[in-house]
C-alpha cells in the first residue's frame, strides 16, 4: 500500500550538468519542493566528468530553475540539498568516492537508505552504471533502490535485450523505472479516464461505432543540436517506438479489473501483442517515411534537415513517420489507427481524433446537408482538453443541420507541458508507482514491431527530401489514409479554446 507522505530518499543523478537535468529535471524538483512533494528529508547527487564544487552546482541548480520562472520562493534553500561530485562512469574508484558520500548523505539527512539513481545521460553508458552500482556497493542498503532510465532503451530488440539483461544483473524488473515522459502528460494520462469514466464512450468504444483513429504528433523544431543522436535514430526509433505507441495502447486497452499497475500494464501489454505485424514487401503499404528539405517556419526560412550540423549530407534518417496500425482483436478488427509523427511541421501539436462511423440512415440528406462524422478528440498539447463534434439543427424553417462541438478545456500552464510530465514521473518515481513507467515487456513488443519496418527502410533508400519544413508532410501519408476513404482531420480545424 502506498502512503501519501513522500517517502525520504537520496536521489543520484548521473548526467547532472546536462541538458534535460537543467530544462527538465531541476525545475521539476523544485515544483515539487515548493508544493510540498518532496520529504524535507531529500538530497540529490549530481555527478558528470566537469570538475564543479558543490557551489557551482548549486548556482547552477539556481539557474535553472530561475530560468523557468520569474519569482522563485526558497530557491537557496532548495539548492543547499544539491552535492556534487566529479564522476568518470567507467572508473570503480569514482563509485568508491560515490558511495562515500552517499552514505555520509544518508546519515546526515537520515535518508533510510532509500536510493533513487538516475540516469540522464548517453545510453550506451546504462549498462556499465548499473553494473558498477551493485559491484562498489551502492545498492547495498536497507531502503528502497530504484533506477530510472530515460530513453532510447536500445536500439532494436536485439541491444534493448541485452541492455536488459544487464541491468537487471543488479536491479530487479519492480526497481526499473522506464521513462516515457508522454505518460507523464496530463492528457495522456487522461485517456484512462475518458474512457472508463464515462458511460457515454465506452460503449462505442469498438468497431461497430468507430471507423479509425488518428493520433498527430508534430513538432516546428527541426534536430537542434541533437543531431548526432537523431542521425542514428529517426522519427521511428525516436517516437513512434515509445510515444506513440504507447498511446496506441491507452486508447485500445481493455478496461483493467482494477488500476494497480500490473493490472494496467498487463492489459497495455494484450494491445501490443495484438498489433499485426507488418514488414517485407508490406512496409510501403502500412508505413511512410518522410524528410525535411528548407522551408518556412514562422515566417523564417530554414534549413532542411541535410543541411543541418552534424547530418550526412545525404542522410537516409526519416524526420516523420505515418502508419497505419491495425489490432488484431475483437474489439478492433478492421479500425486502422492511423499515426504520424515529425519534425519541422506546420505546428506543434499532438491530438487523438476518435472518428465515429457514419449513422446507418441519414435522414437528412434531403436537405442537400451531408452530415459530418461524430469525432471525439482529446487535445494533449499545447491546449490540454476534449472536443466532441455532433450534428444539430440550424436555427430557422428547415431541418438542416449544423455542425456543433461540446468543448472541455482546461488551459496548460506551462505552454508545451513537458516540464509537468516530468514532476508528475519523478514523484510516481518517489512514490514507487510504477504504472506511468514502461515494462520491459512493452519494450520488448515494441521493438519487435518496430524492427520489421526499420530493416526494410534501412536497406532502401528514397527520394529525400520528400516534404518542405513547415508542411504536415509528405504527399503519400494523405494517399495512406485515402486509399481506404479517410483523410487527416486538420489539426488547425481542431483547436480548443480555453473555458
Ligand atoms: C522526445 C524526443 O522523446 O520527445 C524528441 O526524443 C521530441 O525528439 C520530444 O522532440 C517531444 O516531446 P514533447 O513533449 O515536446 O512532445
Amino acid at each position: 500500500m502506498q502512503t501519501t507522505e513522500t517517502p525520504r530518499s537520496l536521489i543520484m543523478l548521473f548526467g547532472a550538468t546536462g541538458d534535460l537535468a537543467k530544462r527538465k529535471l531541476f525545475p521539476s524538483l523544485y515544483n515539487l519542493y515548493r508544493k510540498g512533494k518532496l520529504s524535507g528529508n531529500f538530497a540529490v547527487i549530481g555527478t558528470a566528468r566537469r570538475g564543479w564544487t558543490h557551489e557551482v552546482f548549486r548556482d547552477h541548480i539556481k539557474d535553472a530553475v530561475l530560468s523557468t520562472k520569474k519569482h522563485a520562493d526558497n530557491v537557496d534553500e532548495f539548492a543547499a540539498h544539491f552535492y556534487y561530485q566529479p564522476h568518470d562512469v567507467t572508473n570503480a574508484e569514482s563509485y568508491i568516492q560515490l558511495k562515500e558520500l552517499a552514505d555520509e548523505l544518508d546519515r546526515q539527512y537520515q535518508l533510510e537508505g532509500n536510493r533513487i539513481f538516475y540516469l540522464a545521460m548517453a545510453p550506451e553508458y546504462f549498462g556499465t552504471i548499473s553494473d558498477h552500482l551493485k559491484s562498489e556497493g551502492l545498492t547495498d542498503t536497507k531502503g528502497f533502490k530504484r533506477l530510472v532510465i530515460e530513453k532510447p532503451f536500445g536500439h532494436n530488440l536485439e541491444s534493448a535485450k541485452a541492455l536488459n539483461k544487464q541491468i537487471r544483473k543488479s536491479f530487479s524488473e519492480s526497481q526499473i523505472y522506464r521513462i516515457d515522459h508522454y505518460l507523464g502528460k496530463t492528457m495522456v494520462q487522461n485517456i484512462e479516464v475518458i474512457r472508463f469514466a464515462n458511460a457515454l464512450f465506452e460503449p462505442l468504444w469498438n468497431n461497430r461505432y468507430i471507423s479509425n483513429i488518428q493520433i498527430t504528433s508534430s513538432e516546428k523544431l527541426g534536430v537542434e543540436e541533437r543531431a548526432r543522436y537523431y542521425e542514428t535514430s529517426g522519427a521511428l526509433r525516436d517516437m513512434f517506438q515509445n510515444h506513440m505507441l504507447q498511446m496506441v495502447a491507452l486508447l485500445a486497452m481493455e478496461p483493467p479489473i482494477n488500476l494497480t499497475t500490473n493490472e494496467i500494464r498487463s492489459e497495455k501489454v494484450r494491445v501490443l501483442r495484438a498489433l499485426r505485424p507488418v514488414g517485407g514487401e508490406e512496409v510501403p503499404d502500412y508505413f511512410v517515411r518522410g524528410q525535411y528539405g528548407a522551408g518556412e517556419i514562422n515566417g523564417a526560412r530554414v534549413a532542411g534537415y541535410r543541411e543541418e550540423t552534424n547530418v550526412d549530407p545525404a542522410s537516409n534518417t526519416e524526420t516523420y513517420v505515418a502508419g497505419k496500425l491495425l489490432i488484431d482483436n475483437f474489439r478492433w478488427a478492421g479500425v486502422p489507427f492511423y499515426i504520424r509523427t515529425g519534425k519541422r511541421m506546420a505546428a506543434k501539436t499532438t491530438k487523438i481524433v476518435v472518428q465515429f462511423k457514419d449513422i446507418p440512415m441519414n435522414l437528412y440528406y434531403n436537405t442537400g446537408q451531408d452530415l459530418s462524422p461524430n469525432l471525439l478528440v482529446i487535445h494533449i498539447q499545447p491546449e490540454e482538453g476534449i472536443t466532441v463534434h455532433l450534428n444539430a439543427k440550424k436555427p430557422g424553417q428547415h431541418m438542416e443541420t449544423t455542425p456543433v462541438q461540446l468543448s472541455f478545456a482546461s488551459s496548460s500552464k506551462s505552454g508545451i507541458n513537458t516540464p509537468e510530465a516530468y514532476e508528475k514521473l519523478i514523484h510516481d518515481c518517489l512514490m514507487g508507482d510504477a504504472t506511468n513507467f514502461t515494462h520491459w515487456d512493452e519494450v520488448a513488443l515494441s521493438w519487435n514491431f518496430v524492427d520489421k519496418i526499420s530493416k526494410v527502410w534501412e536497406n532502401k533508400q528514397i527520394a529525400f527530401p520528400n516534404y518542405e519544413a513547415g508542411t504536415m508532410g509528405p504527399k503519400a501519408a494523405d494517399e495512406l489514409l485515402a486509399k481506404d476513404g479517410f483523410f487527416w482531420w486538420p489539426v488547425e480545424d481542431l483547436e480548443v479554446k480555453p473555458c
